[in-house]
């Protein structure tokens, strides 16, 4: 069955701040991807802010973070339970005076690293760093171990329900899968649409791609998706990615349709580390602007 993509926009958000997600790229990439299509495919899923605009059911949505696809498992079967856990920890956070907030904060962070918790449990207690982490940053060092500090918010919400309940809604039917990206290779078709949106091709000229293999996505890997996404296209697909706005993903997708799209970025202080002021939309089929 091809369905269209219109009616249902903006029904959903995030649940989890993630780096690189992509709430301002949204209205760009929504315009963008293809009238009519099967079934959707977001193999680097992160926070799904595609996701959960479209709200397509039967998507099919993966990462290689599991702790992520296994928060949102939790909240696909089991959000009653991760509601009530959220509220307690809200709770007691709140009861507390600021001086031993933060002290909640770490102990918290060393129950999740010990993975000892069940599902629900440590769902609750990745929402629950995640909206007090510093910049909602997801970071985990070379042991493994979630080290992003404190944030010193003034109000946290933590047990902000609403987008959670209505990502338990649109995740009823969704498939999720802890596995690279390749893995869908087995099961998308042609008039699928699988949105790709990879750890990002380094920026700034000083930005090295060791930085980036440390975090297991270097140049290879860049030039292996790009051959992974002319695959798919062979095999009828409609395929959307995106990246920096770099000679080198310009190349790499030459023959592609390419956008290249402003952002606004004010995080990063230092210039030479700020992404660019531009990224780029790929698809696989132009793209009509109504
Ligand atoms: C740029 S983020 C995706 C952001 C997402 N579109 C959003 O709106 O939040 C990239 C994601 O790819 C995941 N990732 C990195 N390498 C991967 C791989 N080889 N296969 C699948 N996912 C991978 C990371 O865990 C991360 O969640």
């Amino acid at each position: 069955m091809t369905t269209s993509t219109s009616t249902e926009l903006m029904s959903a958000q995030s649940i989890v701040k993630w780096a690189g997600g992509k709430r301002q790229l949204l209205p760009k990439l929504l315009e963008s991807c293809p009238p009519q299509f099967n079934r959707y495919f977001e193999p680097f899923v992160g926070g799904g802010a595609l996701f959960f605009a479209l709200a397509r059911p039967g998507s099919h949505l993966s990462d290689t973070n599991g702790d992520l696809i296994r928060l949102y498992q939790t909240v696909r079967d089991h959000v009653d339970a991760l509601i009530a856990r959220l509220t307690q920890i809200q709770t007691t956070y709140r009861s507390l005076p600021p001086e031993s907030q933060s002290e909640f904060f770490y102990e918290m962070r060393f129950r999740y690293n010990e993975r000892v918790a069940d599902a629900v449990e440590q769902s609750a207690l990745f929402v629950a760093l995640n909206r007090l982490a510093f910049n909602g940053l997801y970071r985990l060092n070379a042991r493994g171990a979630f080290n992003t500090p404190f944030g010193r918010y003034k109000n946290p919400n933590i047990s902000r329900i609403d987008p959670i309940r209505t990502a338990h809604e649109v995740l009823q039917d969704a498939t999720l899968v802890e596995a690279d990206y390749t893995a869908i290779a087995d099961i998308v078709r042609a008039s699928d649409f699988c949105y790709i949106d990879p750890p990002y091709m380094p920026v700034s000229e000083t930005a090295k791609f060791t930085s980036y293999t440390a975090k297991g996505f270097g140049w290879d890997d860049q030039v292996a998706l790009a051959e992974f996404i002319r695959m798919l296209q062979q095999r009828g697909v409609y395929v959307m990615a995106s990246n920096a706005d770099v000679p080198a993903v310009h190349e790499l997708y030459e023959g592609l349709h390419i956008q290249v799209v402003p952002v606004h970025r004010a995080i990063n202080r230092d210039a030479t580390k700020r992404a660019g002021a531009t990224e780029v939309i790929i698809t696989t089929y132009p793209v009509v602007h109504a």
